[in-house]
């Protein structure tokens, strides 16, 4: 699984950057390839079309989620290309959670009313330290990411064989082969997924 984390800060190497690196090893742990990429309103945001989840996040300012993510969504190609993403919402901020639920996540939230928002955050300004929390966030995440992609099993059932041999691919793999071969059975109108069925779509996941 490709992810990428986009986000916005004032302070070079702040907060935000510290969290976001925090999560960026931890979905790595987790078999993921991440990047990060700091937003400028008016980037080019077409690159997300490589990535399967984009995590989003920024610090409030002044009571606004920070200016350069919310002129992306609203003056640049942010909005567009974060069309049918998988996508997961978090903010630093020095209000309490509660306040910034109501106040500053709906700064975001309505540019995302036809995204999947796998899990929103808030983190105020005495968790940012806790890195428990921060890597509980991304758990979450993959948590919800991999609910999406089983959610996804159409009527082709796996084979034991076929079953097997996917859980004898390396860990990382495994979420990707998967969505690849139900895929390429819905494509095909196979009712099976079969050792078979998975050496014909070699071709469509890498190999
Ligand atoms: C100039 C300034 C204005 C801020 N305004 C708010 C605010 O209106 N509401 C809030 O909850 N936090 C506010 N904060 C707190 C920041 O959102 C919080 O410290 C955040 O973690 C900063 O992220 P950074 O280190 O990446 O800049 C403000 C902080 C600064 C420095």
């Amino acid at each position: 699984m490709k992810a990428v984390i986009l986000y916005d800060s004032r302070t070079k190497s702040g907060s935000t950057e510290a969290i976001i690196d925090i999560m960026g090893l931890k979905l790595a742990e987790n078999g993921a390839y991440v990047e990060k990429a700091k937003c400028k309103a008016l980037a080019d945001y077409s690159f997300l079309n490589a990535f399967d989840l984009v995590i989003l996040g920024a610090p409030v300012y002044y009571f606004l989620v920070s200016s350069q993510l919310l002129g992306a969504l609203n003056y640049g190609n942010l909005k567009k290309n974060l069309q049918k993403k998988k996508v997961a919402l978090f903010l630093t901020c020095g209000s309490p959670e509660s306040m910034a639920t109501v106040l500053y996540l709906p700064q975001l939230k309505i540019h995302l009313v036809r995204n999947k928002i796998l899990v929103e955050k808030i983190f105020p300004s005495d968790v940012l330290s806790d890195n428990a929390i921060i890597d509980s966030f991304v758990l979450d995440v993959l948590y919800e990411y991999n609910k999406t992609l089983k959610s996804r099993i159409l009527s082709a059932k796996w084979t034991v064989e076929a079953q097997e041999w996917l859980e004898s691919v390396p860990v990382f793999l495994q979420g990707k082969i998967k969505e690849g071969a139900e895929e390429f059975a819905e494509e095909m109108g196979y009712k099976e997924i079969t050792c078979e069925m998975l050496e014909a779509a070699k071709g469509k996941f890498g190999g």
